[in-house]
């Protein structure tokens, strides 16, 4: 059996009844057995100041540990005026530093966005490739995952109840999966 891959989930939202979180949970239950999913929470970040790469706060220390141990990350974000929302453009910017030190580096990534819009938060999941491509982060391509009309795919318990969305999750986790086995650092 081949190993399970540790996979560390950014969610871009902090709302407690976020529907990205529910998508993330979503693909966390849809994860196939070779992957371990677990959110690796964000809200508890300082807003990123270069000033305290002398002397970080411990938050940053533990987030960069973290993400340094995960095998591959994925990257579950809300749009916020066409872009990326500003907690998670921060948790990028810790994570990137101090210079020479990123995180994320060499790391296999998966971006998927969700939103109430038709257009599933398209501009947030670009402007988040658009750095992944500086931090030298491989992300998968294909299948792009742009989650439109998200506000309708759960029941109030925040179960995704909508079959041909879970069918793509599913298909979206498990290609995840396979990009990982081929990009990964040994
Ligand atoms: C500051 C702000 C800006 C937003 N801008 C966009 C946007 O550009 N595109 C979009 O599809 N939705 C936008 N929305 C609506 C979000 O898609 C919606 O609030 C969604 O539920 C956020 O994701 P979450 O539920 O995971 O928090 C915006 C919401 C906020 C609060």
């Amino acid at each position: 059996m081949s190993a399970v891959r540790d996979v560390a989930v950014i969610v871009g939202s902090l709302r407690k009844d976020s529907i990205n979180r529910k998508v993330a949970h979503a693909l966390v239950e849809l994860a196939p057995p070779s992957l371990k999913l677990e959110i690796v929470e964000i809200g508890q970040l300082p807003l990123y100041n270069q000033d305290s790469d002398q002397d970080p706060p411990q938050a940053y220390l533990d987030f960069r540990a973290r993400v340094k141990a995960a095998d591959a990350v994925l990257f579950v974000t809300p749009e916020h005026n066409r872009s990326v929302p500003a907690a998670m453009k921060n948790a990028i910017d810790v994570g990137s530093r101090p210079y020479g030190g990123s995180a994320w580096d060499g790391k296999p990534a998966a971006v998927i966005s969700a939103s109430p819009s038709a257009v599933g938060g398209f501009g947030a999941n670009h402007h988040l490739r658009q750095s992944l491509v500086w931090l030298n982060v491989p992300a998968m391509p294909q299948p792009e995952a742009y989650v439109g009309g998200a506000d309708k795919l759960f029941d109030a318990s925040g179960n995704l109840i909508n079959f041909a969305t879970r069918s793509f999750l599913q298909n979206f986790i498990e290609a995840f999966a396979k990009w990982i086995e081929v990009h990964i650092q040994t």
